[in-house]
């Protein structure tokens, strides 16, 4: 009997939560029951989720910065059709094939002056963990830092480089020698570069988990204390480039210079997981450093067609549709819809943000009734209000948002660069009409609290 992918879905639609209890990740699965997330999605185009009632949501996640482009970009799409239709020999290892030489060239174009040289790999971590390696061989030195907050992955190497403890925990001990300096702390950042034996220093300059700016001059300032001791400057974008924040990097908002650059998410057009790590030359060959080492740091899909293809169609997408420009203008209106919100409600404590990286911070509200479900809430869990907030877009207005990390009271909107007026605006009103019931005390969202503790005290 031929294998038919449609009729195998048809047959077992629905039976994806049980499934997932049974032979993945069971915790995942309870959470999206608790929250109100187990739905059944069946098709997502652009902006938007359609389930099996036919129901639309609107995805401010875009699959963690996957698709900035959008669900089903129709070139990407075409393009990846058009590469299985050429049967080009893929993955033949033993030669230099065309379509990585042309995705690097591509990138290279892109970068500040220097970086011309790329690795392809095939996730976020393994791009993270091949800079620290291109650190290590280039400098000869053993230690790392990073910031607090940081978020690099959750292998055990870009673990060790992960400023939450919630993440860290029951996995030590970690790479040592590998320590956290804090945001804006430069006197801090010196101390530890002085002695001489650090490889490299690794930030996002704009933060995943929970959306954090470092000040002004910090980035800059950090760069040249790397420089003048020896220590190379890494830049992980691999949630903030390709666009998402208004620039095509994110570093570029501070015009940084960094030795490495980190990309992965959206470089595969939401299709393909792909990731490259550029950076010198000089540092590059440090790590290929004589012909037996050639394949001293490689990964089996790396340079693969299927990832080279969409990486190639996804800078097409990119500069064709000025997604960038794009992300920039749309991202202002948003936050300024947002910011407006934050006049009104007590409960916002912060609307920041770059282009489309934007979090909006909640802090307790001011009526002592309030405040006291408010506390409640926060004894049983750390950032239950925002996962409240996040559980009502949810059920009322089919929006898909996350809380911006673990225990904060700290929402991510994270949409696809090719939102337009219309989305802004079903944002903003449906942040509204939440805040308006979260502030009242027989809201409608705080009806959500009690299940969520009571799970939260069952742990
Ligand atoms: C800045 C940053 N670096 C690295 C990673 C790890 O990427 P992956 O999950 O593809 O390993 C992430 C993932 O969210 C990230 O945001």
């Amino acid at each position: 009997m031929a294998f038919s992918l449609a009729e195998r879905i048809e047959e077992r639609q629905g039976d994806q939560y049980a499934l997932h209890r049974q032979y993945l990740n069971a915790s995942l699965a309870r959470v999206q029951a608790i929250i109100g997330f187990d739905k059944t999605y069946t098709r997502g185009e652009g902006a938007y989720l359609w389930d099996a009632a036919g129901n639309r949501y609107l995805d401010l996640l875009s699959g963690y910065s996957v698709f900035n482009l959008g669900r089903g970009h129709p070139v990407v799409r075409r393009v990846i059709q058009e590469m299985l239709a050429m049967e080009r020999p893929n993955l033949v290892k033993m030669d230099c094939p065309l379509l990585a030489g042309l995705l690097a060239e591509a990138l290279v174009k892109r970068m500040p002056p220097g970086l011309d040289a790329v690795f392809f790999a095939n996730s976020g971590a393994d791009a993270v963990d091949t800079a620290l390696k291109f650190a290590r061989a280039a400098t000869g030195r053993p230690r790392v830092l990073y910031l607090d907050h940081a978020f690099h992955g959750l292998t055990l190497s870009t673990l060790s480089i992960n400023g939450g403890p919630q993440f860290r925990e029951g996995f030590e001990p970690l790479m040592p020698g590998f320590d956290e300096v804090e945001m804006d702390d430069l006197a801090g950042l010196e101390r530890e570069l002085y002695p001489g034996d650090v490889a490299a220093f690794v930030v996002e300059p704009i933060q995943g988990k929970g959306v954090y700016i470092p000040a002004d001059g910090y980035l800059p300032e950090a760069q040249r204390l790397c420089r003048a001791h020896g220590t190379l400057f890494v830049c992980d974008e691999v949630q903030a480039g390709l666009g998402r924040t208004g620039k095509f990097l994110s570093s570029e908002h501070w015009s940084l210079e960094p030795d490495i650059v980190t990309l992965s998410k959206s470089l595969g057009g939401g299709y393909v997981p792909v990731s490259a790590t550029i950076t010198r030359r000089a540092i590059h060959d440090k790590m290929f450093s004589r012909l037996e080492r050639c394949q001293v740091h490689s990964t089996t899909f790396g340079q693969n067609e299927l990832a080279m293809a969409a990486g190639l169609a996804t800078l097409h997408v990119l500069d064709e549709e000025q997604l960038i420009e794009r992300a920039a203008t749309i991202g202002q209106k948003l936050m300024a819809g947002l910011a407006a919100l934050q006049e009104r409600y007590h409960v916002i404590a912060d609307v920041r943000g770059k282009g489309l990286m934007i979090a909006i911070e909640f802090r307790p509200p001011r009526s002592l009734a309030l405040r006291a479900a408010w506390t409640a809430a926060e004894a049983a869990q750390k950032g239950l209000f925002a996962q409240l907030v996040v559980m009502a877009l949810m059920r009322d207005h089919r929006i898909l948002t996350q809380v911006g990390g673990p225990g904060v009271n700290i929402i991510k909107l994270l949409p696809p660069l090719i939102i337009g007026e219309q989305e802004v605006e079903t944002t903003v009103a449906a942040f509204d009409a939440v805040l308006a019931e979260a502030t009242r005390i027989r809201g409608r969202v705080w009806g959500l609290s009690g299940q969520l503790i009571k799970h939260a005290l069952s742990q």
